[in-house]
């Protein structure tokens, strides 16, 4: 054999050794056709009622959780990551949050990730742009030409190639006109209702954007339980975790889902992320051994 057929042998098994998120089928599906199971609440780290996850946020993406969810408040005219209000849980500077995921995503060159924040004090989406550069993660921020229909989106193997492998959503308050890499949430998604209370979850309807149609839109399923500790206050139940993220369990609702909406939800998203069987559900619902 010539030495150059050999290279090229030897490139073509590298290509097919890409690897996208784990999977090298995951490399030809677009972005809008996975499933990711996430972290909701991600950065509340602890065993605090106000606490979302038990693990740090390096260590959910080092268990294979590519979605994750943050919220964000204004306090002394800087972003926090806080929970609610910054005087219950308030964990720190959002660019410490997004420097441990640049730091993580330096180092799994093949991964894409989503973030998905939540900004409920309207602060100015150019101070978010601010805290990703100070970061450095805004150079993996995947940018759109224009704003996709679910069909147009590039597949994980192009994202990972072209080394924009993070998709950033915001809740409310975007503004691409200013960053065009901070993207409407609800341009995309449509969520079914969060902070229940049904151990269930026996429903799978659209909430918000209110009155929306879900056609063209991606879908996140808030598979999070909460329970009322006092009328009106609600926390995270840990106690259930193990049931509530259980393949059964996450399952049984993304089924129903199915069957309305014929197709697998794009996001689950999960409190305590790293009890009971994340991982698998998603395989699962990606049609992944
Ligand atoms: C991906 O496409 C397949 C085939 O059309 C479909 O069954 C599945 O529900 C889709 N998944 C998502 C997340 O859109």
């Amino acid at each position: 054999m010539h030495a150059f057929a050999a290279l090229a042998l030897a490139f073509a098994s590298v290509a097919l050794a890409l690897n996208c998120n784990g999977h090298n089928e995951l490399c030809d599906r677009k972005y809008s056709n996975v499933t990711f199971v996430g972290a909701h609440d991600s950065s509340f780290v602890g065993i605090l009622p106000a606490d979302n996850q038990l693990q740090s946020v390096t260590d959910q993406l080092g268990g294979g959780v590519r979605y994750l969810t943050a919220q964000t408040h204004e306090k002394d005219d800087a972003i926090e990551l806080c929970h609610t209000s910054c005087l219950l849980l308030d964990t720190g500077p959002l660019q410490d949050y997004l420097g441990d995921i640049k730091k993580w995503m330096d180092g799994n060159p093949n991964e894409v990730v989503t973030l998905l924040l939540t900004n409920g004090d309207a602060i100015d989406v150019n101070k978010f742009a601010d805290a990703f550069k100070t970061a450095g993660l805004d150079t993996y921020a995947y940018t759109p030409g224009a704003e996709l229909a679910m069909d147009e989106w590039p597949t994980l193997g192009t994202m990972v190639a072209n080394k924009k492998r993070l998709v950033v959503f915001m809740d409310y308050h975007a503004d691409t006109s200013k960053v065009p890499w901070i993207l409407d949430e609800f341009k995309y998604y449509f969520e079914t209702p969060f902070d229940t209370t049904d151990k269930n979850f026996a429903q799978c309807t659209l909430d918000r954007p209110q009155n929306a149609s879900p056609d063209g839109r991606m879908y996140i399923v808030n598979h999070f339980l909460d329970i009322e500790i006092f009328p009106g206050v609600l926390i995270p139940n840990m106690a259930d975790a193990g049931t509530t993220n259980s393949v059964a369990s996450i399952l049984a609702q993304t089924d129903l889902c199915y069957s309305k909406y014929q197709r697998t939800p794009n996001v689950v998203l999960l409190d305590f992320v790293s009890i009971g069987d994340a991982m698998k559900a998603q395989a699962n619902m990606n049609n992944l051994a």
